[in-house]
């Protein structure tokens, strides 16, 4: 059993197939998309992934005609550099990639983000599958095309949209998955019920539990629910011209305190956006956009979760006012000098808002 969620965007649409032992389908499922009996089907994969779960895939794949060629790299955001990508792009050549061909990115949001980029360049552009592997990869970065590397000026600065021809999303690997992972990967879900879809927030103020302790069925709806709603966002604003900006909903704030924390392991990325949720709703609270209930209520949703929601909880040092201002400035979000910020006027009721005052982050920031 397996669900299905389109993504509508004319020749470039394509499938994101959901369900418990889905990967064992990829053959079939790539087979459908492209004749490569005979010819290699480059992998791109990293050490833990490939450890836990390239044979499945790799089975599934040969049953299929095809001659599965891994390139296995290094765990960790690291990879996600100029010298993995040209590394990664001699490989591909040295494979002889048609462009006819598919590329196979299978990992988490790192391995799908530098393995899409390759397939966008690579002879200007062939076509690639994302085998999302974690949480986070499954319900966000997997979908809607974007990819990139990270540079010296910061994360994300170079790369292409490029969409995949297919998402397969299967639930079953996420149980090999670090908890601390899976929590991180959370906060995103937790996002599209916050920015877009009430009801599903209450759903997962009583679910979320469940999902995290491994529940198939609660996590499949949630990954289902999340790829309906970020493939709806991304069908009606594909570059990111408007309400794409939605799904940066906390990512403000958690971007700073990444940085102002060096991406170092005090904070993973779920847990800066959870936070930067926690911050999002207060900022539109104290604006007075939304109730301090609403605010209240996604601190404390997150809060029973493990998230820690308030800065005094990181370890190490905490990074001042100043410092977390001075990163939001240099956002590349930000526009013509004013800072851009996704506010909400309640649970489910994001907007974006380019007039907010430094002065007023500031004061928010100044606290616990
Ligand atoms: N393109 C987008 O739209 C988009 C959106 C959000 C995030 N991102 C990017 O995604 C990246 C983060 O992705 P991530 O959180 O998936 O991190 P990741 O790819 O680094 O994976 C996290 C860790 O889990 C391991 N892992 C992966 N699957 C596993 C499994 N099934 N079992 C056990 N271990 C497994 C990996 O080896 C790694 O050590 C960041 O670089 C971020 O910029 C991109
Ligand atoms: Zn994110």
């Amino acid at each position: 059993m397996s669900d299905l969620v389109s993504v509508a965007l004319g020749e470039r649409s394509y499938d994101i197939h959901i369900g418990s032992g889905v990967l064992q389908n990829s053959g079939k499922l790539i087979a459908s998309l492209v004749n490569g009996s005979g010819t290699a089907l480059p992998i791109v994969t990293d050490e833990n992934v490939a450890k836990l779960h390239y044979k499945t895939l790799a089975d599934s794949l040969t049953g299929f005609g095809f001659s599965p060629m891994p390139i296995v790299l290094p765990p960790g955001e690291k990879t996600k550099s100029f010298s993995h990508l040209q590394n990664l792009l001699e490989r591909l050549l040295a494979l002889e990639i048609e462009r006819g061909g598919i590329i196979v990115a299978f990992g988490g949001g790192v391995i799908g983000d530098l393995a899409g980029f390759a397939a966008g360049i690579l002879k200007r552009g062939v076509a690639y599958a994302q085998i999302p592997t974690t949480l986070l990869a499954q319900v966000d970065s997997s979908v809607g095309g974007k990819t990139a590397i990270d540079t010296k000026h910061g994360k994300n600065l170079v790369g292409v949209f490029h969409q995949p021809r297919i998402v397969i999303a299967d639930i079953s690997v996420l149980k090999t998955l670090p908890a601390r992972e899976r929590l991180s990967g959370y906060a995103e879900i937790a996002k599209y019920g916050l920015l877009g879809d009430a009801e599903f927030f209450h759903w997962l103020e009583d679910h979320a539990q469940q999902a995290l302790a491994g529940d198939e069925a609660a996590i499949t709806r949630s990954v289902v629910h999340s790829c309906k709603m970020k493939a709806s966002i991304v069908v009606r604003d594909e570059r990111e011209a408007g309400e794409r900006a939605l799904l940066n909903l906390g990512h403000t704030f958690a971007h700073a305190l990444e940085a102002a924390l060096g991406y170092s392991d005090s904070i993973s990325h779920g847990e800066a956006v959870a936070l930067g949720c926690v911050l999002a709703f207060e900022l539109s609270a104290k604006l007075g956009h939304c109730t301090a209930e609403d605010a209240a209520r996604v601190e404390r949703h997150f809060a029973a979760l493990g998230f820690k929601t308030r800065r005094s909880q990181i370890d190490g040092p905490r990074p001042s006012a100043d410092e977390l201002l001075g990163h939001i400035r240099h956002d590349k979000k930000t526009q013509g000098g004013r800072m851009t910020f996704v506010l909400t006027k309640g649970i489910g009721k994001a907007f974006v808002a380019r007039d907010v005052e430094e002065n007023v982050v500031k004061g928010l920031l100044s606290k616990d």
